[in-house]
């Protein structure tokens, strides 16, 4: 393993253009839990709550799930060091942007300024009456389903649900950063869902080296990764910290960025 990690700081400190693209597993050990695998959300919820016709149509059922899984869990977590490493790499110029499938806003709480949440942000809601947007921290979640305090309209949290599509802008960037990225860092994601699990495989078509931190294989794993970090993100990235910033570059090594 350690020579994968050093293998992978080495291609890292080359590199011109880097892009994390992170799933649920990288929140994890910050106590949110994953939506599949061991002790996966969608094993106790049916994820039906969180398509879009379901919502409208059975608001205090979706509502009620909503609000156990994403408001009862979020709020107390924390970024853990995997988020905080991939801020310093931002911060020393070895990372580009940050392609996250994740709701969660923990990778702008440790610092990361260059992210692209490609299924929104559970941190604010909207009206579907008047559009009127409100922070969740300001708002109360005793009675569900929320209801908007200028026109009585439903609100629903500001990220994708099922059946919904993807934001433009962080579309775009995904495309963009799957195009011009040397390396695509994977970290903590099954690679199931669409349309987010295409990107690493198009920047491997245009040339990405593809290195993934996981504790299990994902769909990636034995198709396009090229260095595959077997282990939990937190203690993974730790190491590549390590590797990264504590090891003198080695005299084959030319400085980028
Ligand atoms: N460190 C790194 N990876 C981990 C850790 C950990 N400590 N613990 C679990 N994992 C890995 C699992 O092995 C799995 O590959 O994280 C992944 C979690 O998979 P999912 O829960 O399916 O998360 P993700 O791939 O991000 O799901 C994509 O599905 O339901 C939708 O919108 C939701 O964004 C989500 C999307």
């Amino acid at each position: 393993m350690t020579e994968k990690i050093y293998e992978a700081a080495r291609l890292l400190k080359k590199s011109n253009f880097t892009t994390a693209f992170t799933g649920a597993g990288i929140s994890v050990e910050s106590g949110i839990p994953p939506f599949r695998g061991d002790g996966g959300l969608w094993n106790k919820y049916n994820p039906e709550v969180l398509e879009i016709g379901y919502f409208l149509n059975n608001p205090a059922i979706s509502w009620q799930v909503i609000k156990d899984i994403f408001y009862d869990f979020f709020d107390s977590a924390k970024p853990n060091k995997a988020h905080h490493v991939l801020a310093r790499m931002e911060l020393e110029g070895l990372l580009g942007r940050v392609i996250t499938q994740n709701i969660d806003n923990l990778h702008q709480e440790a610092g990361s300024r260059m992210v692209y949440e490609f299924h929104g942000n559970s941190k604010t809601l909207v009206c579907r009456g008047c559009n009127r947007s409100y922070k969740a921290a300001d708002i109360s979640f005793d009675y569900t389903p929320l209801t908007c305090r200028e026109c009585g309209g439903l609100l629903k949290p500001d990220f994708v649900f099922f059946g919904e599509s993807i934001p433009q802008i962080p579309l775009n960037a995904a495309y963009e950063a799957a195009t011009i990225s040397d390396i695509f860092l994977i970290i903590g994601t099954t690679g199931e869902v669409m349309p987010a699990n295409q990107f690493p495989a198009i920047a491997k078509t245009h040339g990405s080296t593809i290195i993934e931190i996981n504790p299990e294989p994902s769909l990636y794993t034995n198709v396009i990764t090229d260095i595959f970090i077997q282990g939990k993100a937190g203690e993974m990235m730790e190491r590549l910290e390590n590797a990264l910033f504590s090891t003198p570059l080695d005299n084959d090594q030319d400085c980028v960025n």
